[in-house]
């Protein structure tokens, strides 16, 4: 009796694990592939030590958790590939990607922005407004 029970509930299980795996293999992807290459683009050019996402990272340049909601992905890609000098320097020019790595770095930020931070980063506040 108890070698019928082990066996029927062995079975149970791995039809469970089976069906379980087999579900979720058909889910989407978290994370799509451009955006995936991209994280990859951030941090092999250590983005981080200057930028943050999250608030986690440099505090040395904007934190570029919603840039995407500010610049649209034309203009992102065109500053990552011709780079204009870095405030506050005069001559040093910002790091440069090439077109795909910058492709995908944007499809990456993309990505960040659709994950909720409840209204974070809080807005810069005007000067001489009331806010
Ligand atoms: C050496 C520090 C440094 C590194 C490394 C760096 N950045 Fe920047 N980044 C800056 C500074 C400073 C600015 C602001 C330049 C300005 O406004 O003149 C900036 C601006 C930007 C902007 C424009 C933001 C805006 O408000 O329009 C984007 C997008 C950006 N960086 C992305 C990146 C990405 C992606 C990487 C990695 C490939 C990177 N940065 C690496 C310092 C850095």
């Amino acid at each position: 009796m108890k070698v019928r029970a082990f066996v029927v509930l062995s079975a149970l299980s791995l039809g469970l694990f089976v069906a379980v795996t087999l579900v979720s293999s058909r889910l989407p992807a978290p994370l799509p592939e451009q955006a995936a290459a991209g994280k990859k683009v951030w941090q092999r050019h250590q983005c981080v030590s200057c930028h943050t996402l999250f608030g986690d990272g440099g505090y040395s340049a904007d934190d570029l958790t919603h840039i995407t909601a500010q610049e649209n992905p034309a203009q992102l890609i065109e500053y990552l590939v011709e780079p204009p000098v870095m405030r506050p320097n005069k001559y040093t020019h910002h790091p440069a990607l090439d077109k795909v790595d910058a492709q995908n770095l944007v499809q990456y930020l993309e990505f960040v922005h659709t994950i909720p931070t409840l209204g974070w980063p809080p807005q810069r506040e005007r000067a001489g407004g009331s806010l």
